[in-house]
């Protein structure tokens, strides 16, 4: 079972580049489906979820090789079946981010019912009711999703909350669709402004990513392209919270502030100096931090709840007592009890939880229990005196390329064993 070794107690200084972001390469593979000429993927990440993405695409009958390090070639011409096996969906949580784009090639799409994962239910009743808006129909009772759709029709379909896999699903969808496809109530991530531009790219006509209303019209067959994927904001925003838990001098090549000023101004306010330019961004973080105002998540352009745990880790030592407010997931916080283990003292009610900054944290051996958890473990294991285990492991795996070797680049003693 591998696991990272971490000792703590050292600052950072140092550099490392940004890998590809995983939320936008997801949504962008299951769009290369809706072309039959071959799509080059520059910057794409090495990451579990993307392993999973390519073996849906090759279930499908497509082809997908990496060329170096972080170009993936994919080539949906041969695409021959419309169903996703079940092992495949659930692989991958975001597995139903294919539905909208085999809908749109094929005209009808089968995928069993994605289930929930570590952060509670995830529903998709969004996904399929804009699907149905757009003509499909679908039978989703026995936990698998039948689809059918013999013209999708353009029209507004407008979402109940700005769910991020629902508008890009949608947008997916939508290229398959004839007219003008409106999603009113979009989500704004900067990952959605991503897939419109690889859309665009192949000849979409898409506009208004980034804004709650998105336009989709797609005249003709899309062609191929080569297109280079956005930074992965979450990776920085990790790193970015390693520095102000460590202390330290940490430039982040490829990363782009804007995509994560909310992060940005809570470190700022915590004590760090960031400085940002065309090249990336750097943190530097001398003294203790000081607690900050009441931090919540929202859908972008608030605080990302993908960055939550991160940020909680980087405040574990801080003067003063930080409030959280989760309002995307039901059980996002799991990690509490690992932090914990180290020291923290972090009191969870409901939806809060109060960060009180102790004087020092303790390595301690813990565990992974997903994703941005377990990044968390590692950024306030860089805080704590003496060794920390950190094992699960592969839950980091699926976001993260290198995270101990992107640590060790900025200054951090993290070994992994036990692959
Ligand atoms: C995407 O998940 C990201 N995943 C998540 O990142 C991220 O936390 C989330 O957006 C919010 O920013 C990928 O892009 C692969 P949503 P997604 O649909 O699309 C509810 C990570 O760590 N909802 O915006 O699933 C849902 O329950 C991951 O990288 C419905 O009720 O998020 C949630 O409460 C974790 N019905 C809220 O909306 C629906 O049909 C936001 O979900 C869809 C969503």
């Amino acid at each position: 079972m591998s696991q990272f070794i971490v000792k703590g107690g050292g600052r950072l200084r140092g550099e490392t580049a940004i890998q590809g972001a995983k939320n936008s390469v997801l949504p962008i593979l299951a769009a290369a489906l809706l072309t039959a000429d071959q799509v080059e993927l520059r910057g794409c990440p090495r990451l579990r979820d993307v392993d999973a993405s390519v073996r849906i695409l090759e279930g499908l009958g497509c082809t997908a090789r990496w060329e170096g390090t972080n170009t993936l070639v994919v080539n949906a011409r041969d695409m021959n079946a419309w169903s996703i096996p079940d092992r495949l969906c659930r692989e991958m949580r975001s597995s139903a981010i294919f539905l909208g784009s085999i809908l749109a090639r094929c005209g009808q799409a089968e995928l069993s019912y994605p289930g929930g994962c570590e952060l509670g239910p995830r529903p998709i009743d969004l996904h399929l009711s804009g699907l149905r808006d757009l003509g499909a129909e679908i039978d989703d009772t026995g936990g698998v999703l039948h689809c059918k759709a013999s013209h999708l029709c353009g029209r507004e379909i407008v979402l109940s909350l700005p769910s991020v896999g629902a508008t890009e699903n949608l947008m997916l969808a939508a290229c398959g669709a004839s007219g003008v496809t409106t999603i009113a109530n979009a989500a704004r991530e900067p990952e959605i402004v991503d897939l419109q531009n690889f859309l665009i790219a192949c000849g979409a006509r898409v506009r208004g990513a980034g804004s709650s209303t998105v336009c989709i019209e797609c005249p003709g067959p899309l062609h191929g392209c080569t297109y280079t994927v956005m930074p992965d904001r979450i990776v920085a925003a990790t790193y970015l919270c390693a520095a102000a838990s460590a202390g330290g001098e940490v430039f982040l090549r490829g990363a782009r502030e804007e995509h994560l000023s909310t992060v940005t101004a809570v470190l700022r306010e915590a004590g760090c100096s960031i400085l940002a330019d065309e090249a990336g961004v750097g943190c530097c973080c001398q003294n203790r931090l000081s607690a900050v105002r009441p931090v919540r998540t929202a859908p972008y352009p608030g605080f990302p709840t993908d960055a939550q745990a991160i940020l909680m880790a980087a405040l574990l030592k801080s003067q003063g007592a930080t409030v959280f407010e989760e309002n995307m997931f039901e059980n996002r916080y799991r990690h509490v009890d690992e932090l914990t283990r180290m020291g923290a003292n972090i009191r969870v009610s409901g939806r809060a939880a109060v960060v009180s900054g102790v004087e020092c944290l303790h390595g301690a051996p813990v565990r992974c229990t997903d994703l941005r958890g377990g990044a968390a473990l590692c950024v306030a294991a860089l805080a704590a005196e003496g060794e920390t285990s950190v094992r699960e492991i592969s839950h980091i795996d699926r976001g993260y390329e290198d995270l101990a070797g992107d640590l060790q680049a900025l200054g951090a003693s993290v070994l992994r064993t036990g692959d």
